[in-house]
This record gives C-alpha cells, structure tokens and sequence, in this order.
C-alpha cells in the first residue's frame, strides 16, 4: 500500500497519496450512476487514486474484485453490497489483511466488526416516509396499493418494503394488492406496472403504486399513460431517490412524492478513512445520511435544476 498523508483543512480531512478500490453494484439506476460520478469527483478532489470495478448487479463479481483489491493491497476498499448476505468471507480476508472496509448505501447482515464504518441513509425510514405520506392522502378512501420492489436480497428492498408497512398501518383503508420485484431499473418498472395493471380491472382498481426508486416509478408511469390513465391523478405515484427526472414528472403532475437519498455516500466515507488513517479514530458503525421528503408543493422545476450538475 502506498504511504498515507492527511491533511486537516477547516474541519474536513483530505486523504492523500491513498490507493482506494471501490466495487460499485452497475449501473442500474439514474442514483447509481450519480453515485458512480460523483465517488469519482470526491476522490480526485482529495487526490486519492480510485480503482473502479463495476459487477452488473452479481455479488460473485463483487467478491472477485474485493479479493483482487486485497491483492492489490490497497489503503481501503468501498463496497456497496448489492445483496445482504454471504460477505463473511471476504470481509474476513480483508480484516486479515488489515484493509479497512466501507460499506456505501446499503447494509449487510454480518458482524459489525468485518467493517469499518456503513454509510447508508435510514431505509426503513425512507419506506416509513413514503408510507406516511400516502397514508394522509388518501385519507378515508379504499386504496388498493402495487408496490414495485427493489432488487430481491437487497437491504434498500427489505428494509423500504418494511418501512412503507409501517407507514401505512395507520390507514387500514390502504391495502398492498400486489408486490413484485422490477430490480430498480426501468424497464422491469414498466413491465411489472403493466402485469399490475393487466391484473387489476385495467388499472382502475389501483389506487397508487409505491415504487422503491424513482427509476421503477418512471417505467410505471409510461405503463400507465400508456392503459389510457393519467399518473399522479388517477394513479398516484410515490417513490424514492429524488433523481431529476422524477422532478420533470412532478412538474407534469405524473408523479406525487419522492423521498431524497444522497448519491454522495463517498465524501463521508472518504473523512472516515482519513482520520482513521491519520490517527487511529475509528467512525461510528453507521454514519447515516438524511432522507428528506418532497411533493409537488416544492417546486419541482426548481428542484429539478439545483439537481442537475450534482452527479446527475
Ligand atoms: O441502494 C440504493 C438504491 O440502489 C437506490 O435507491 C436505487 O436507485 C439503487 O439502485
């Protein structure tokens, strides 16, 4: 590993000279790709050398690059888990080779001593949130509810399935009729919205559909337009992430409430590793990030332009 130089500048620390591999899940959503870019600026902004390995979505891909980045013996290695389970293994390599561990976005399920620190928003809150907002407006009417799922294993899919059931448990007018993965891309988004609908009288006996990303809740919207119904009125749309275009959505009306997830889960991440560097301070386990609601009462079109140039 190279040598490791820290500077302290107004309260945040710069990393330098420090060699960091990064295994990003793919490319599977508009936050994903964000998350890619904007990882890449924190690093170059704080000199670190990042090496890059995109798994397209298989955790089999993800292991092979966190062993070559052993191998490698780099100063530090990212991760964001696509799936939950099945890192004991590798994480322990990685503790033997005394590299620490960062998880990005989402959590595991293995002892918290095989990483460093997570830098994850709250998910179950995210759902919970989501949950909330549709149980208000709604109010006393029957609402039956399609909920596209994120990727099967996932922590963002257990936990936002999981928060939106609580959220929800105040209004027993709300019912979750249908619930399926679309594996947070668009396309699956559409297509499973378009089984939905088929099963569902046409689409008229559904009330809103609660989308795990705002990338499922954009296809969903197209499947929508497309039985002859008009998003965010005769459907109403609820998701997460705060991508702009969910924003350009809002503004046409087509969709109603999203919940924001930072696609800036690096900048933390990289402060960690350096102090923890520099002078041995370890993070906190978890250091979460804010989950902020907005609906269309927030000026969509304004939202949409401070968005674009963050890594989108
Ligand atoms: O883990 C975060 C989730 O992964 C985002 O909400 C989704 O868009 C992405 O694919």
């Amino acid at each position: 590993a190279s040598s490791v130089a820290c500077l302290m500048l107004s309260g945040a620390v710069y990393a330098q000279d420090m060699t960091v591999g990064f295994s990003q899940i793919g490319s599977e959503s508009g936050w994903r790709a964000a998350e890619t870019t904007v990882t890449q600026q924190q690093a170059k902004e704080r000199g670190i050398d990042l090496k890059f390995a995109d798994a397209q979505q298989k955790q089999e891909n993800q292991i092979k690059a966190v062993r070559g980045f052993i191998a490698q013996g780099v100063d530090a290695i990212l991760i964001a888990p696509v799936v939950a389970t099945g890192w004991d293994d590798v994480l322990t390599e990685a503790k033997d080779a005394e590299i620490p561990v960062v998880l990005l976005d989402r959590q595991i399920d293995a002892p918290d001593d095989l990483y460093l620190t997570a830098v994850t928003s709250d998910q179950v809150y995210e759902g919970k949130v989501a949950g909330e907002w549709l149980a208000k407006e709604v109010g006393d009417k029957d609402c039956k509810v399609v909920e596209l799922q994120g990727t099967t294993g996932s922590s963002p899919a257990i936990n936002r399935k999981k928060g939106f059931e609580e959220g929800i448990a105040s209004n027993p007018k709300i019912t979750i009729a249908r619930s399926q993965t679309g594996d947070f891309t668009r396309t699956k988004g559409k297509e499973v919205m378009e089984s939905f609908i088929k099963a569902e009288g046409g689409g008229k006996d559904i009330c809103a559909v609660y989308a795990h990303n705002d990338d499922m809740a954009v296809g969903a919207i197209q499947a929508i337009k497309e039985a002859g119904l008009k998003p965010g009125t005769d459907i109403k749309v609820v998701s997460i992430d705060a991508v702009p275009d969910i924003f350009l959505a809002m503004e046409a009306g087509e969709a109603n409430a999203t919940v924001e997830l930072t696609p800036n889960m690096a900048g933390p991440a990289f402060d960690a590793l350096a102090k923890f560097k520099a002078d041995g301070t370890a993070p906190p386990k978890w250091i979460q990030t804010e989950s902020k609601l907005y609906t269309q009462a927030d000026d969509p079109k304004a939202v949409y332009e401070a968005k674009k140039g963050l890594g989108y």
